[in-house]
């Protein structure tokens, strides 16, 4: 085997057997390995490589690429171990899957569902038996070890369970926990993929691919570390405009200005603050994307103006199959401007809610370019964010045949991309217009995150369901997706009482807060429901609109530094062996722990406390380990890490405007926080137009501040610092700020 190293790329040639392969180090923490020509990424806009520093020699049948205290040893076949510091930390292999050819027709003929196998062609194995985080939404528990999958998107109205191999996603990205040296393992293909967590063999991780090129990033070092390089290279959820991240409804449908009125209306009355509300499809004329039937939605424009200056901002929905129908505007200037996927050169149709549907050519940034006109015109009326739905792509009549050509693609490997380059398309649209973007997409690839925010599409109204939200979201979250959520009290099915309240305190960090329901079910905004749970659904919502400001600081966080939102206890705690399979409890940035009630009945639970934590409704020490909790004592189920300090909104808060009031929670000891402030939507601060502030607290020195960026008047007039124990001190805000 050969080893080429190019000193002013920094990109080492492999030459093994009869095929090239390429070496290139990201940092002395991640590298590349790919196939000569690799398909070109649509996750990955640019790579940048290390060049000074980079070594790469061959002795025989090996060859070994190093930089930093990172080596890499490769033999023939391209397997290869990395090396760090001197020890041989994984191991990779080639593996090629086996088509396994089991009889299994009398179980098909039972009605039981079996799963054909799929033709891999490809792929690799690591040595490794270790607990498994990412890979986007699926379900299971929050290790994956003893699971397989396939990324592949799909839309499945099934109950979601435990063993469904594919849903809406699919993100190549998972993580192989080790404390220091956690491996990142990002696989850029976009065809179907397969993951097989120890499941098949105990000590190996298995990786293939159906189509498309070899082309992979590893990372090595802690969590937090792998999660931030990896997004470094994917990219992060941009900020979402303020209001984003207030309490939001939603229905299949809301079919008229009439009854989006009322919701508002019973909100009001239930005195429970509400920041959206969305237009699923029956706001539209037979289904058609961009159209508003003037009928049900007169004066849209001036409806959506006042209903902003209300702080209730509309999010419509819009769908990615395209009605086929001449006259159609959308549909006319598809077809002259070749817009539109094909198969044998023709026009591909299939069936979606507007009937005969055609397909947009995400793919191609010419299609992209004129649906953003179209979204930008859109967004005009008013309208606050965009929902894309339908973007696997769903179809009716049966799957897209593999070989629908998609703006320069087979479908076979246009496929997993298809709603992330709608959601791309989209949010070039908001830009065009000037924007802040506040896109929700269904279907997502790596790297969707900089475009949209997601949600986990049709659950259902079960118990499970309400459970399996916490590894959803914190294996969502480590897979990059910043900005996540869930239909609240369940898509499908009809929720309880019981498991509205308690879906509700579950989803208090849910950066999306978002209640949905589908048409059929009973309807499920908060005031239908008892007051007993009416009573909670105020005091989350309220407590959420406290926790604003150190929501948003998170998503900044996120943006800058990587540093995940919602989290799972082993992020915050790596070193703490009760948590690597935490399906309970999840944590919100460095300090926030959030430990509901889950099952019916449930009235006390055992939480484990990683570390000191502080009720936040009453004060009270929990110290660290396991202690039963009772819902008399914690309605909210919401703990503060001891050592911390949290910028909030003042309690009573019911608008997701700023405050001229900063909040500072205060757990004790030596505490510090970073406080970003900006205008809450629109662009200028991507022009500097913002104040970053590091706060810190120390029982002897009191209160320092120290604006880290100054770049607009504050809205702040007083500084009210809480101590956890009740005692509240309140001053000016710093003059200089
Ligand atoms: C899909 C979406 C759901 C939406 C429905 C109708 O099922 O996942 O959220 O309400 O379509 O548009």
């Amino acid at each position: 085997m050969k080893a080429i190293l190019d000193t002013k790329t920094g990109i080492t040639c492999l030459q093994a057997n009869d095929k090239n392969y390429y070496v290139g180090f990201l940092s002395d923490a991640g590298v590349r390995i790919y196939e000569e020509n690799p398909l070109p990424s649509f996750a990955i806009d640019k790579v940048t490589y290390a060049i000074d520093g980079v070594s790469a020699s061959d002795n025989g049948g090996k060859a070994e690429v190093s930089y930093g205290n990172l080596t890499l040893i490769f033999s023939m076949d391209m397997g290869f171990s990395i090396v760090k510091g001197g020890e041989t930390v994984y191991v990779f292999e080639p593996f090629k899957p086996e088509a396994k050819e089991e009889d299994l027709s009398l179980k098909e003929k039972e009605g039981h569902k079996v799963e054909r196998h799929d033709s891999f062609i490809n792929g690799f194995s690591i040595d490794a038996n270790l607990p498994v985080y990412g890979l986007g939404d699926k379900t299971g528990t929050l290790d994956k070890r003893g699971y397989a999958y396939i990324n592949w998107c799909s839309d499945i109205p099934d109950p979601h369970e435990d063993s469904f191999p594919s849903l809406y996603k699919a993100i190549n990205f998972f993580t192989l926990f080790n404390k220091e040296k956690t491996l990142g393992v990002y696989l850029d293909n976009s065809s179907k993929t397969a993951f097989d967590f120890n499941k098949t063999d105990r000590n190996k991780v298995l990786v293939s691919y159906s189509a498309g090129s070899f082309d992979l990033y590893l990372f090595l070092g802690n969590l937090p570390d792998v999660i931030a390089e990896y997004t470094l290279l994917t990219g992060r959820t941009p900020l979402p405009p303020r209001w984003a991240l207030g309490n939001q409804q939603s229905r299949w449908s809301y079919p008229d200005k009439k009854t989006v009125e009322e919701v508002i209306e019973g909100y009001r009355k239930a005195d429970i603050p509400l920041s959206a509300i969305y237009l699923d499809i029956d706001y539209m004329v037979g289904y058609k994307d961009f159209s508003i039937d003037e009928q049900k939605f007169p004066n849209i424009d001036a409806w959506l103006a006042s209903l902003k200056e209300k702080d209730i901002h509309i999010v419509p929905i819009i769908d990615a199959g395209v009605k086929a129908e001449e006259g159609y505007d959308v549909y006319d200037e598809g077809i002259r401007d070749d817009h539109f996927s094909k198969l044998d050169g023709q026009v591909y149709h299939n069936e979606v809610w507007p009937g005969d549907s055609v397909f947009p050519s995400f793919l191609d940034e010419h299609t992209q370019n004129w649906w953003a006109d179209h979204v930008a015109k859109f967004l005009t009326h008013g309208f606050g964010g965009i929902w894309n739905d339908m973007n696997e792509p769903a179809s009716f009549k049966g799957p897209l045949p593999l070989d629908v050509e998609m703006g320069g693609y087979p479908h076979y490997l246009a496929h997993n991309v298809y709603g992330h380059s709608m959601a791309k398309a989209t949010y070039k649209g908001f830009l065009r217009v000037k924007r802040r973007p506040f896109i929700v997409t269904r279907a997502a690839y790596a790297g969707s995150a900089r475009y949209s925010t997601t949600w986990t599409g049709d659950n259902q109204s079960l118990w499970s369901h309400l459970r399996m939200t916490i590894p959803q979201f914190c294996n969502l979250s480590l897979s990059g997706m910043g900005f996540l959520g869930c239909d609240i009290g369940g898509f499908n099915f009809d929720c309880t009482d019981e498991l509205m309240r308690k879906w509700i305190v579950a989803s208090l960090f849910s950066p999306l807060m978002r209640n949905h329901s589908a048409c059929g079910c009973k309807r499920q905004e908060a005031y239908q429901f008892d007051e007993e749970t009416q009573k909670i659904y105020r005091a989350t919502v309220m407590l959420r609109y406290e926790l604003i400001p150190a929501l948003y600081d998170c998503l900044y966080l996120h943006n800058v530094l990587g540093r995940a939102t919602v989290r799972p206890l082993v992020y915050n705690f790596p070193e703490d062996p009760n948590v690597l399979n935490e399906n309970t409890e999840l944590m919100l940035g460095d300090s926030l722990l959030l430990a509901p009630m889950l099952s019916a009945g449930e009235e006390v639970r055992s939480v484990y406390f990683p570390d000191d934590f502080y009720s936040y409704a009453s004060g009270r020490l929990y110290k660290k380990g396991y202690q039963l909790v009772s819902l008399a004592d914690e309605p909210n189920c919401f703990f503060v890490r001891s050592h911390s300090l949290l910028a909030m909104n003042p309690r009573g808060t019911k608008t997701t405007e700023w405050s001229d009031t900063l909040r500072l929670l205060w757990t004790g000891e030596t505490a510090a926080t970073y406080h970003y402030e900006d205008d809450g939507d629109g662009l200028a601060f991507t022009e500097g137009r913002y104040n970053l502030y590091l706060i810190k607290a120390d029982m002897n020195e009191g209160l320092s501040f120290s604006t880290i960026h100054k770049g607009m008047k504050s809205h702040y007039k007083t500084l009210q610092l809480d101590l956890i124990n009740g005692k509240s001190i309140t001053q000016e805000f710093p003059k200089e700020n």
